[in-house]
């Protein structure tokens, strides 16, 4: 099921601005220039593969996300992209993409063991003969989530410039590898506050290692932040460059 902060209409409205242009989207923007057929699953608002097109990116470019409310965002943002209503479950795939990513931790929004194999199998469906698949995840022992407290409250305004503030709180006790948390909205547009709930599910890299390989995927590369450093301890990041494993 699709959660409430990319389901409704008006605080899809507000992701980009909570969510600004990083390091991250520069990381995977070279990526996808140099590749020609992408995917980019749990692509929200459509921020990637739009920079690319309007950047000159001649091939086909492929955004998939289960929230409508996202797609009108990225289909208001750039038409000459084919954005795609569903995730990997809703076709059969056949080695169309060079590249496949999933960015702004689209990946840790893949809860249980069952649902994380039938998506890296259609990953790995999808991906051309040689091609890559690049996503990253928050590194559990970095414990993003202690800083998800609602005495951090993030503003944000809309395409109106309709301003609305944002703060999340984490559900304890933390159980496993899964996080879930709330996200309280505040502003003019609702008569009272919306709070939607949502699970993420933190793999380490060992873990994470072993779901690829099951898949048919080879880690090629892997980067603890974005400026290519090691996987370490308190690296906020893992982020995967893989392969088809021949
Ligand atoms: C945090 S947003 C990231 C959006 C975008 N990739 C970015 O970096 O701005 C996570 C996105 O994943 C989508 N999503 C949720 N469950 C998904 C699933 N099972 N498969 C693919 N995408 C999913 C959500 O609808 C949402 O748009």
């Amino acid at each position: 099921m699709v959660d409430r902060s990319f389901a409704d209409l008006s605080l899809a409205a507000l992701y980009d601005s909570l969510n600004p242009w990083g390091q991250g989207d520069d990381f995977y923007v070279g990526l996808v220039m140099s590749a020609p057929t992408v995917l980019d699953v749990g692509c929200g608002t459509g921020r990637l593969l739009a920079a690319a097109r309007r950047a000159g990116h001649p091939g086909q470019l492929m955004g998939l996300d289960p929230a409508a409310a996202m797609l009108v965002q990225a289909r208001r943002r750039e038409p000459r992209v084919e954005w795609v209503l569903g995730d990997l479950r809703s076709r059969s795939w056949n080695g169309e993409f060079d590249l496949v990513t999933m960015t702004g931790h689209a990946f840790q929004t893949l809860i249980g063991d069952e649902e994380l194999r039938t998506a890296l199998r259609a990953v790995r469906a999808a991906l051309s003969e040689g091609g890559r698949f690049v996503f990253e995840t928050r590194n559990p022992a970095a414990r993003a989530w202690d800083s998800w407290t609602p005495d951090r409250v993030h503003e944000a305004a809309d395409a109106d410039g309709t301003v609305a503030w944002m703060w999340h709180e984490v559900v304890h006790p933390v159980l496993g590898d899964r996080v879930t948390f709330t996200s309280t909205f505040e502003g003019v547009r609702w008569d009272r506050p919306q709070v939607t709930t949502s699970t993420l599910r933190f793999l380490d890299a060992r873990a994470l290692d072993g779901f690829l390989t099951e898949a048919g995927l080879t880690i090629e590369e892997q980067y603890g932040d974005w400026g290519r450093g090691p996987v370490t301890q308190g690296a906020p990041e893992i982020i995967t460059v893989a392969r088809s494993a021949t």
